[in-house]
């Protein structure tokens, strides 16, 4: 209809997609003044979304003037709209994603460099000798053959002993994270999370209903000392090995602190080691879990080591959590798929993991430098890089500018998918001026020809600003 089609891998909200589509339709004339918007229940049914949905989508579209909506009439456009160059800026082209000149999206793995047809065999040996008690409902544990393994890869990559009994296999991180906010988040509680923090792991926790406190970061992760109360909290949310978004690696202070925090305040720690294995100098940090198994519930996952489709993760829980879970797990989706647990047990005891690891930060690494330098060829000493060596996406501060909440449209209408930090900021307005690039999956000469593109965009942005006479540095 309208030839709208959603992303719906997108991290953009579905009613923000097709709030966009429909925007875009209206001020290309496409749809034109007056023309009737389909009934929510037909767009939706169309699409395959809720009806609220649409509904916000419009809703939105009604608070912005673009259509008129009357009670008992159909949603019309309105009348005058002048579809303007000032509004999409002049140098503006719509782009349809496909057509992205730079992407610099964060938290994707090269599938490039994926051994495809290892796996592939894995899983055809797999279907071909799974016995059939494993085809039945094998509890919401996951495969003792797959947790063992996981069990020996984190000895191996992280000297974290951990017995496979505590290892409880889940679909993703995200998944996990669903999970313990249903364990966790009772009468009220609330989570503690890191602020910038990954905004899909936000809205976990706010789609579950669970209040958020929003806790500083800065270059070394969480301010321990910026922690609220703790009395009215079940949880504390974070990335200590590499922060997400800024980078930083929480300091031994702070990991105490942390600590002493959930001890005297009886409330858990939920440490998300979304990308630790690839760091590019000194050994891997040693997870929080470490310093206190009973209150760190430590949250793996294979998205960043292999691919996010797999939908395979992990969490180690204290034991008074384990049979709740259980409950929890089996009233919810079950059980994991056993092939895809099965070829990926084979996977880590043959140690292609290990393997395929080490190759990874080899690439990623080589990557990373090559951004640093196109970064500066292109802006010279104008940027810093937040954080430490390590994971896919690098956090750049640009002094001195400020990109704006619509920024990230107009880069996507110019062909660049880039975020700024204070896309993942619930306190808006403390981290304006830094952008997060994601390099892991873009080949050296794509990361070059990025930051040339970015780079022009950028001046044209400003000068266009200031055309308009605005010196406030937003861009
Ligand atoms: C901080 C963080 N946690 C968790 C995830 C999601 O992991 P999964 O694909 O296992 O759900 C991501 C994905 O980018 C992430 O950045």
């Amino acid at each position: 209809m309208w030839g709208i089609e959603l992303d719906r891998a997108s991290e953009q909200p579905l009613k923000r997609q097709i709030y966009q589509k429909l925007k875009e339709r209206i001020m290309s004339g496409q749809i034109k003044s007056n023309d009737a918007l389909p009934s929510t229940r037909e767009l939706s049914q169309f699409l395959g979304v809720s009806r609220n949905t649409v509904g916000e989508s419009y809703d939105m579209l009604i608070a912005e003037g673009f259509v008129i909506s009357r009670q008992g009439a159909p949603t019309r456009v309105a009348d005058g709209l002048s579809i303007t160059k000032t509004y999409t800026a002049p140098f503006v082209n719509a782009l349809p994603k496909q057509e992205l000149k730079a992407d610099f999206r964060t938290g994707r793995p090269d599938l490039r460099q994926f051994p495809q047809f290892l796996w592939r065999q894995l899983l055809h040996k797999a279907s071909e000798e799974l016995p059939l008690a494993l085809y039945g409902y094998t509890g919401p544990q996951g495969l003792p053959a797959l947790r063992t393994e996981i069990s020996e890869w984190l000895l191996r990559s992280r000297g974290v002993t951990v017995s496979s009994d505590d290892i409880f296999i889940t679909a993703g991180a995200t998944h996990a994270l669903h999970l313990l906010a249903d364990l966790l988040c009772e009468n009220g509680k609330k989570v503690l999370m890191e602020d910038p923090c990954h905004s899909g792991m936000l809205q976990t926790f706010i789609l579950k209903g669970c209040p958020v406190v929003p806790v500083p970061v800065d270059s070394q992760g969480m301010q321990t000392q910026g922690l609220p109360d703790g009395k009215d909290a079940c949880a504390v949310y974070v990335t200590p090995s590499h922060q997400f978004p800024l980078g930083g690696i929480l300091p031994a202070s702070r990991r105490a602190a942390l600590i002493r925090f959930a001890r005297e305040n009886d409330l858990y720690i939920i440490e998300d080691d979304y990308d630790s294995e690839f760091r590019y100098c000194g050994e891997p940090i040693a997870p929080l879990y470490t310093m206190d198994p009973q209150l760190v519930i430590y949250v793996g996952t294979f998205s960043k080591t292999l691919f996010p489709a797999l939908r395979i993760g992990y969490v180690i829980l204290p034991k008074p959590l384990h049979r709740q879970w259980s409950v929890l797990r089996t009233h919810t989706d079950v059980q994991n798929p056993p092939f895809e647990q099965a070829a990926l047990a084979d996977f880590l005891r043959m140690r292609k993991l290990d393997r395929h690891v080490q190759k990874m930060r080899r690439i990623y690494g080589h990557r990373r430098q090559v951004l640093m330098e196109a970064l500066e060829d292109s802006f010279g000493s104008g940027w810093t890089a937040y954080g430490d060596a390590a994971g896919l996406h690098l956090a750049i501060d640009f002094p001195g500018k400020c990109f704006a909440e619509t920024f990230q449209e107009s880069c996507l209408q110019n062909g660049i998918y880039i975020k700024s930090v204070e896309n993942h900021c619930m306190e808006k307005g403390r981290h304006q001026s830094k952008l997060l690039m994601g390099y892991g999956h873009l080949e050296p000469e794509e990361i070059r020809n990025g930051i040339l593109i970015l780079h022009d965009y950028l001046e044209a942005a400003a000068a266009h600003a200031s055309r308009a006479g605005d010196d406030t540095k937003s861009i």
